[in-house]
């Protein structure tokens, strides 16, 4: 179950931020190093000895020797062409271990990197490794080269080395896809979802919840309410029965994700603008509750101030929610190093923005309708969904003045309608 879930959760992210290969590459003296984040899955090291003679050469996932895991390189002598890949740990300033069992096994793979013959005389080694999606910085790591190459068995004993450093490299530039060969640790797949993935959701369920669901209740409010009394039933639903878990869990995620990274909250502007606008959505539940409770309160008006307070406030949670996703696009590449959401995501949000806005005023056209519907005072009371109401007009009868005029202007919509009946 967890591991089918990682699947979807992998493609939907493949969706959303494409396929996704970041890294960096660099030369010192000594090496050449090119290093691969796929899919935010896999590293892929690509290391070719350049200096002159290449005895071993070792990266280490850590910043000191003492308590890091290592890969060791050389060259094979029984086997020419080939080369000895061994990991190690490193126990302090002394000759790393064999590690038999390392967290993380390193796989050998082909190389993509090819150089000049003038360049170097030695091979390149590729090797995957899991990424580690805790490790706060993968690019930093520490390095050894020595000239004198050990014995063709990747237990050698290691001389030791002629230089040591650290590399600490961003990782963050696009580079073109790797295909990844190393699955992951199934240990790594029932863990609780990485930060990346987080995020996406957190991503993903508040745009859902804010852009689509939230304006889909409006809309069925906007629309609904001089044709059925049921209106009401399905705009609650979709707010308040649909919306609030949704929300609920993409927001939560924020914070969560923001936990991962050691960092203080609400931070920037996504993240107290987010915050408030969490505030809002809460807001409207409560007000949407107590113009319900309160619809048929003896001589209220049908529009008192706290309803049409939820309307304005409605509207402009929803308007906020458009700013605020795309900050969150923003959000996504400054806090995570990623390149930028895919393009149709920001297609997507300019199309919406301008469709949204269009189809709510459209409904506006029926305000006329529900005015004299109100002034009529239906109330429904005795229809079956009498609790419900097509206008939120107080459910005691109002004297019913019917104008010459409005009759005309309204009596052949009513007689289209059958929950309009007359007195
Ligand atoms: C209406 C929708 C959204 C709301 C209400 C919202 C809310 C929040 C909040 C409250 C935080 C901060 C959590 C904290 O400070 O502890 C946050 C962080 C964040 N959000 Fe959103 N967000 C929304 C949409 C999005 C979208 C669409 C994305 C795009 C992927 C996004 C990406 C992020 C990122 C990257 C962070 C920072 C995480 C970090 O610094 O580690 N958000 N969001
Ligand atoms: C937080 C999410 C909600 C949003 C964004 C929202 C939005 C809206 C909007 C835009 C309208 C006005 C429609 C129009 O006439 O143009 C409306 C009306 C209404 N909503 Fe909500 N609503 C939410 C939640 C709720 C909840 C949870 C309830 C009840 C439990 C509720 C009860 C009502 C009622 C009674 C009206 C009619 C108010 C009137 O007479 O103008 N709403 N809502
Ligand atoms: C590896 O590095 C070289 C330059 O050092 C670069 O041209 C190449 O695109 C890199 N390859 C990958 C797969 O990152
Ligand atoms: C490759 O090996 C030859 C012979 O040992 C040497 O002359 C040459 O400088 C080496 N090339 C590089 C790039 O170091
Ligand atoms: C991943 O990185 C974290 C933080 O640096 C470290 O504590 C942990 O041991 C690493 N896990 C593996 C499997 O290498």
């Amino acid at each position: 179950m967890s591991f089918r879930l990682t699947s979807l959760l992998s493609l939907l992210w493949l969706a959303v931020v494409g396929a996704s290969s970041v890294g960096d590459s660099g030369c010192n003296l000594f090496f050449c190093l090119n290093i691969t984040i796929t899919n935010n899955e896999i590293m892929t090291y690509e290391i070719t000895p350049v200096f002159e003679p290449f005895g071993w050469v070792g990266l280490g996932f850590g910043r000191l020797m003492k308590n890091t895991h290592m890969v060791v390189m050389w060259d094979d002598e029984s086997n020419p062409g080939s080369r000895i890949v061994s990991q190690r740990y490193g126990v302090g300033h002394v000759e790393p271990v064999l590690e038999p069992n390392p967290p993380r096994i390193a796989t050998v793979v082909p190389s993509t990197v090819e150089f000049a013959p003038s360049k170097t005389n030695y091979s390149t080694t590729a090797f995957q490794i899991p990424f580690n999606k805790t490790d706060p910085r993968p690019g930093q790591i520490i390095w050894a080269y020595s000239l004198r190459r050990p014995d063709p068995d990747s237990s050698a004993d290691l001389t030791g080395h002629y230089v040591a450093g650290t590399v600490n490299m961003r990782l963050d530039k696009a580079v073109s896809g790797l295909e990844g060969v190393v699955t992951e640790d199934p240990k790594d797949a029932l863990a609780p979802l990485p930060r990346f993935q987080k995020l996406i959701w957190h991503g993903i369920l508040l745009s859902v919840g804010f852009l689509v669901l939230l304006p889909a209740g409006s809309l069925v409010a906007r629309w609904g309410r001089t044709f059925t009394p049921r209106w009401f039933k399905v705009h609650r639903l979709i707010n308040f029965g649909v919306a609030l878990p949704v929300i609920a869990a993409g927001f939560i995620l924020g914070p969560l994700a923001v936990l991962d990274r050691q960092a203080g909250h609400f931070a920037d502007a996504h993240q107290i603008c987010g915050l408030l606008l969490f505030a809002l959505y809460g807001a409207q539940l409560f007000l949407g509750r107590y113009i319900h409770a309160r619809r048929d309160a003896a001589g209220r008006s049908p529009h008192p101030p706290s309803n049409i307070l939820h309307a304005v406030l409605g509207i402009s949670t929803i308007a906020l929610a458009f700013l605020q996703v795309r900050s969150g696009f923003a959000e996504w590449s400054m806090r995570t190093g990623q390149p930028d959401l895919s393009h149709w995501c920001h297609d997507l949000w300019a199309a919406w923005a301008f469709i949204l806005p269009v189809a709510y005023v459209g409904g506006l056209v029926l305000l006329k309708r529900q005015f004299a519907q109100e002034k009529q005072g239906r109330s429904y009371a005795d229809s079956p969904e009498g609790k419900n109401y097509i206008a939120l007009a107080a459910a005691a009868p109002s004297p019913i003045m019917f104008d010459a005029e409005h009759e005309a202007a309204y009596s052949e919509l009513e007689t289209r309608v059958p929950l309009l009946h007359r007195p």
